[in-house]
């Protein structure tokens, strides 16, 4: 029997566009889905551009108007990668018009744009995925799997941090990411979310933060475009960077302690996305630089014999790995993006829901807010 067909439509072709093709063009290769998906059109402003990235990510055809792909009765999918302050207005007319959303994160600049999304998508009664896709490393679903099977007794700690050096250097540009009208905010919304998500999902929910933002770098030089792209520069202009470069907070959540950091002026650290979680029975802690391996520390091994160990999730057992290579062929980056597509198709196709979904999405956001209003009011802000 023939599978049914989902029909996706992408609104953004570059960093995350890329990656969402790939796992839509890989993701049927190596899981047996429900459904197969068809790539029909993707879509940015620019013409040329979207037409060459039709052609070399792999879509059907091409649309200049996220409302063509919106309006358009063939996508069953609507999935929405273009910076943060396009999100709520793709989203809820993809909702209103019956559209499965996926979404990239945060899923708003603002709590009220999530809470309105979330609205939206309850109402259309659909399913939804956001792009939390670290929570999908086979190492992270292990550590979920393991925390869930009780392995871990109860957690005391969960230490985290996102760290990256990429505007360290005071003459990098105000692209769309420095301005908080595009991207709500900085560090916080585009790194911290992710520690956020991981966070929720290992440990549970946060009932409380305190935090402080920084902005070390407040003007930088103007670019041509405000589409992620440097492009030409206008010679000594400057404009104010509105977001912070780096967030620090503690937070109680799950019944836990958790400290977090979220930088962008993190000299030598490129994508440094870790944590470690401290609980009754031992401890786990991931590095997405070694993003296969897990590491473990058992406190009921023998007297001499305890330490960390490190296990590399490549193993059939594991989650996701049965899908890839044979054991120690390791998986990258944009296999966390077919493994979330694959969960998400999945729940699309058998009615389930998927995780994470626009509820997590407006979660997050939540905490990204309390956060924000904690570094304002310099206080501890409940949830
Ligand atoms: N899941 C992750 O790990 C991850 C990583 C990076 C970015 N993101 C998120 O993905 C989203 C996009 O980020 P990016 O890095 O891909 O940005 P980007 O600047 O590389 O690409 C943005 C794309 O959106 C298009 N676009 C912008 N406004 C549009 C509009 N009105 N209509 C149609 N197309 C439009 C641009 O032309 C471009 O193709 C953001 O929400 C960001 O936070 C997530």
């Amino acid at each position: 029997m023939s599978k049914p067909v989902l029909t996706v439509g992408l609104i953004g072709y570059q960093f995350m566009g890329r990656a969402h093709s790939n796992a839509y063009r890989q993701v049927g290769r190596f899981f047996d889905l429900p459904a197969t998906i068809r790539m029909k059109t993707v879509c940015g402003r620019n013409e040329a551009g979207v037409r060459a990235a039709a052609g070399i990510l792999g879509w059907e055809g091409y649309a200049t108007d996220w409302r063509e792909v919106i309006a358009d009765p063939e996508i069953d999918i609507v999935d929405v990668s273009t910076p943060g302050a396009s999100h709520c207005e793709i989203v809820c007319a993809a909702a209103a018009a019956g559209k499965v959303v996926f979404c990239e994160k945060p899923i708003g600049n603002t709590l009220a744009e999530a809470e309105k999304m979330a609205e939206a998508v309850r109402k259309s009664g659909r399913p939804s995925a956001v792009f939390h896709n670290y929570r999908k490393a086979p190492a992270v679903a292990l550590a979920k799997q393991w925390i869930e099977e009780g392995r871990l007794g109860r957690i005391f700690h969960i230490r985290s941090a996102y760290l990256q050096d990429w505007i360290a250097d005071s003459d990098f540009p105000l692209v769309w990411r420095l301005q908080k009208e595009q991207a709500g905010s900085g560090a916080l919304a585009d790194i911290g979310s992710h520690i956020v998500d991981m966070a929720r999902h290992l440990v549970g929910e946060f009932t409380e933060v305190c935090g402080t933002m920084e902005t070390f770098v407040k003007q930088r030089p103007l670019v041509g475009s405000t589409d992620g792209k440097l492009g030409a520069r206008a010679a000594s202009e400057t404009g104010e960077v509105t977001v912070d470069d780096a967030t620090v907070w503690i937070a109680r959540l799950g019944g836990a302690l958790g400290t977090f950091e979220a930088t962008r002026f993190a000299l030598g650290r490129k994508n440094l996305n870790r944590f470690e979680i401290n609980a009754e029975k031992g401890s786990l802690a991931f590095n997405l630089e070694r993003m296969n391996e897990l590491e473990w520390y058992d406190a009921s091994a023998p007297e001499g014999a305890q330490g960390f160990s490190t296990i590399q999730a490549t193993e059939a057992v594991h989650p996701y790995a049965a899908h890839y290579w044979p054991v120690g062929h390791i998986i990258g980056y944009e296999h966390t993006f077919l493994n979330l597509v694959a969960d998400a198709v999945t729940a699309v196709a058998t009615g389930a829901r998927c995780e994470p979904d626009m509820e997590d999405g407006l979660a997050n956001q939540r905490v990204l807010d309390a956060v924000e209003r904690s570094a304002a009011g310099r206080s501890w802000v409940s949830l």
